[in-house]
């Protein structure tokens, strides 16, 4: 019997215990062994529901139970869920979580303490919840060096933008009734802003260059700033506007960075609409290959927890994934990083757009009727510090998003 025990019984909690129970047969069919969710933890009660035969507030009767093999931790937080995977870790047991704000934080010391006692820590869920993509890149793609990751990894964010796109509604209308469907949370503050979507990209990217990437090192940029005109000038030339994660492996280093990209069909990524996420990866064998589906939610992320569930049921005292290297990725500095800008400008391409030509040389302006009084101007690809002291010199710039039209 693998006796599991789940930390919280929030959202991804409450669904791991639902995906254990409802497909039990098939678990006990792919283990080889009969599963069960022995303790779940939890400060609060659940009165009528039959978690409540399980449910313990006590952490150390978990750690203390020789006869509890996996922990699945889905707190949300650093402390306790860092410090119980800890504790878990070096009595013996397995590990794995959801929890991408620990993995990104401590990933690679709760990875190496999991290795030390044999056994392991997986987090499957806490990068694209549903899609697998950790494993893939742990084991499927080993034989390429990883070029570019690239993905919308937010479904909060990815819904608000699709939204914007096909209402042409505001930034803080979309956020409001996002907020008041449910889908986007109380304090969308780590969506919005792009910190979610910065572990997520530092977490893959550790894994894909074999580095320990900081996600404090990265440039990051959400999506408070886009406006309704921003989405016309979008609609004008058969773009969107999409939230990226995104790192590249140059022959200068690496770089990465989280910012809205102005994006056209020619992009895999332009068809992930609503909450739905995708992430890209180039190979230096493989070339291009997209993993898309349900990145976020109670059964998809629980789905993906199970799945680390049963590789560790396989595997209880062996490390399965190797440790990325403690060798910290020294990030490309963002003004040199090379992008090319959709720029919008008060004024006219006649009067102003003179000025444009003789900085920028060779652009690609862009008028709409629906915005008089503007114009906008798409940059080629340069490196971030030459567009900003040239954009510096443009009186009226009223707003820029990278572009990676084609
Ligand atoms: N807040 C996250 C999102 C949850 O919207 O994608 C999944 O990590």
């Amino acid at each position: 019997m693998i006796n599991v025990a789940v930390l919280g019984y929030g959202t991804i909690g409450s669904g791991v215990v639902e995906v254990i129970n409802t497909n039990n047969a098939l678990l006990k069919e792919n283990i080889r062994d009969d599963i069960q969710v022995k303790y779940v933890l939890d400060l609060r009660k659940f009165p009528g529901d039959p978690v409540e035969k399980v449910l313990t507030d006590d952490f150390n009767v978990i750690l203390n139970d020789p006869e509890v093999d996996i922990v699945v931790e889905t707190m949300g937080g650093i402390h306790p869920a860092y410090d119980f995977s800890k504790a878990a870790l070096e009595a013996g047991k397995n590990v794995c979580t959801s929890n991408k704000a620990v993995v990104a934080e401590c990933g690679h010391e709760l990875m190496t303490i999991a290795k030390a006692n044999s056994v392991n820590y997986m987090f499957e869920a806490s990068c694209g919840g549903g899609i697998p993509i950790i494993r893939p890149l742990y084991s499927c793609l080993t034989g390429d060096v990883i070029e570019e990751i690239t993905g919308i990894m937010n479904g909060t964010t990815n819904y608000i933008l699709t939204k914007m796109f096909e209402e042409g509604a505001s930034f803080e209308h979309v956020l409001k009734e996002a907020q008041d469907l449910g889908y986007a949370e109380k304090d969308p503050t780590a969506d919005i802003e792009g910190h979610d979507p910065c572990r997520k990209i530092s977490i893959l990217s550790s894994i894909a260059y074999n580095k320990q990437m900081d996600y404090k090192d990265l440039y990051c940029e959400g999506i408070t700033k886009l406006t309704a005109e921003d989405f016309k000038y979008a609609k004008k030339l058969g773009a969107k506007v999409k939230l990226f994660g995104t790192s590249t492996n140059t022959k200068d280093g690496i770089a990465a960075m989280v910012a809205p990209f102005m994006i056209d069909s020619s992009n895999p990524l332009y068809s992930v609409d609503g909450v739905f996420n995708a992430i890209f990866v180039k190979g230096n064998m493989l070339g291009d290959a997209m993993f898309y589906g349900s990145g976020a939610g109670k059964l998809p992320t629980a789905s993906a927890v199970v799945g680390d569930v049963v590789e560790m049921a396989r595997h209880l005292h062996e490390t399965v994934n190797k440790v990325w290297s403690d060798e910290k990725i020294s990030i490309i500095p963002q003004e040199k990083v090379m992008n090319a800008f959709f720029v919008r400008v008060k004024g006219s391409v006649s009067e102003e757009g003179k000025k444009v030509t003789e900085l920028f040389g060779n652009v690609r302006f862009v008028e709409t009727q629906e915005l008089p009084g503007e114009f906008a101007f798409i940059t080629e690809a340069m490196p971030e510090g030459e567009f900003n002291r040239k954009a510096e010199q443009i009186p009226g710039i009223i707003s820029k998003i990278r572009s990676r039209l084609a």
